[in-house]
């Protein structure tokens, strides 16, 4: 499988880290042998139809910030020059999240998906502003659009939902879905003010310094757009969701709530009629009750009742174990077709 990556921060650097050290596993495993042809950043790309040395990669981009130093194979080459110039089958995309238009996202999906590659996108962005359309886009060109560290970083919810509820009807997804949120929070039950808490979460690399969209709800509400349209069937986009964030909690209303047996947790809701992001109260012993940075998403099906998926929702490690999980499902719909 050829495989090209727009963006090398945090997630393009330890999904290409994880090829390296699994290289065996999953030629094993899978039988899946990856060549990555092209990896593009903001300042240029490095592109070998042979496959990259990734070694030599990622040493370069250490030391030298960019990907169009790499001896005899990098270049000051744009996304679309890049993609033209390789033959590949998969895209993943890794570039920043931009809620305004998406890009440069959009167009490299929009791109790859007319060119008749697969994709899979860890960013949000493009499917929080337009998923029915990129979704109907990738069936009418009979490619793979997969995004399952969109939501919950390494955690397998999309597939929890999409194999295991198989045969049950998902009525309603819930979700603790930013860890930035959920451990001021936590903090704040602790009795520290929402400032002291936000401060900390920075300190400890858990919250951006412009931590604007966790805050306002807008990172839980992207990524309840992507369970609704995927679990639920509904074809939303962002500006459906009615959203909430936390910056009115008061350590107050968590003492009341923790009192109570309570406690107070940033979540998104979708059902059929509704889609909405808002902090609520919730009984401790709920399985959505999560403490620190943890995610947790509950399904409730039609017949079995109320499922709980919990665990770390974001990290590079955890999210690069998406981007696998997603190329080999791809692998196995390449072998079938
Ligand atoms: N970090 C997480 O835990 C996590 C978890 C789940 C999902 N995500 C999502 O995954 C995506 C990547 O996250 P990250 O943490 O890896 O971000 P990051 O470290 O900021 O990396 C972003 C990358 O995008 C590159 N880039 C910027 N503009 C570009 C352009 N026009 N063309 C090509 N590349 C461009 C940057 O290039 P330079 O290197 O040259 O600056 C950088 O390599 C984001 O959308 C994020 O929301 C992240």
């Amino acid at each position: 499988m050829n495989v090209i990556i727009a963006g090398f921060g945090t997630i393009g650097q330890s999904f290409v880290q994880l090829l390296m050290n699994h290289k065996e596993f999953l030629k094993k495993a899978y039988g899946m042998v990856t060549k990555v042809v092209a990896i593009v950043d903001s300042k240029g790309a490095a592109v070998s139809q042979r496959g990259l040395d990734l070694n030599l990669v990622m040493r370069c981009k250490r030391e030298y910030g960019t990907v169009a130093k790499v001896p005899s194979v990098g270049y000051e080459m744009s996304f679309l020059e890049a993609i033209q110039s390789v033959e590949a089958n998969v895209l993943i995309e890794a570039t920043y999240t931009n809620l305004t238009n998406g890009e440069p996202g959009m167009t490299h999906i929009l791109t790859a998906l007319q060119l008749g590659l697969n994709v899979v996108t860890v960013n949000k962005g493009p499917l929080a502003l337009a998923m029915p359309m990129l979704k109907e886009i990738a069936e009418h060109r009979k490619v793979a659009l997969k995004f399952s560290g969109t939501v919950g970083g390494g955690l397998p919810v999309l597939a929890f939902a999409r194999e295991c509820a198989k045969g049950d009807k998902v009525v309603k997804v819930e979700g603790v879905l930013n860890g930035t949120t959920n451990y001021i929070l936590t903090r704040m039950e602790d009795g520290l003010k929402f400032e002291e808490a936000l401060i900390e979460a920075q300190e400890k690399g858990y919250a951006e310094r412009d931590p604007t969209l966790d805050i306002s709800g807008m990172d839980t509400a992207c990524k309840l757009v992507i369970l609704a349209n995927e679990v639920l069937g509904n074809r939303v986009t962002l500006k459906d969701v009615r959203v909430e964030g936390i910056a009115d909690i008061k350590p107050e209303d968590l003492k009341i709530a923790k009192n109570a047996g309570k406690t107070i947790r940033l979540i998104g809701v979708a059902e059929e009629s509704e889609v909405f992001v808002k902090p609520l109260v919730i009984d401790q012993s709920d399985p959505l009750a999560v403490k620190y940075t943890y995610n947790a998403i509950t399904l409730t099906l039609e017949n079995s009742g109320r499922h709980t998926i919990t665990g770390k929702g974001a990290g590079g490690r955890e999210t690069a174990t998406a981007i696998i999980r997603d190329l080999i499902s791809i692998k196995e719909r390449l072998v079938v077709t």
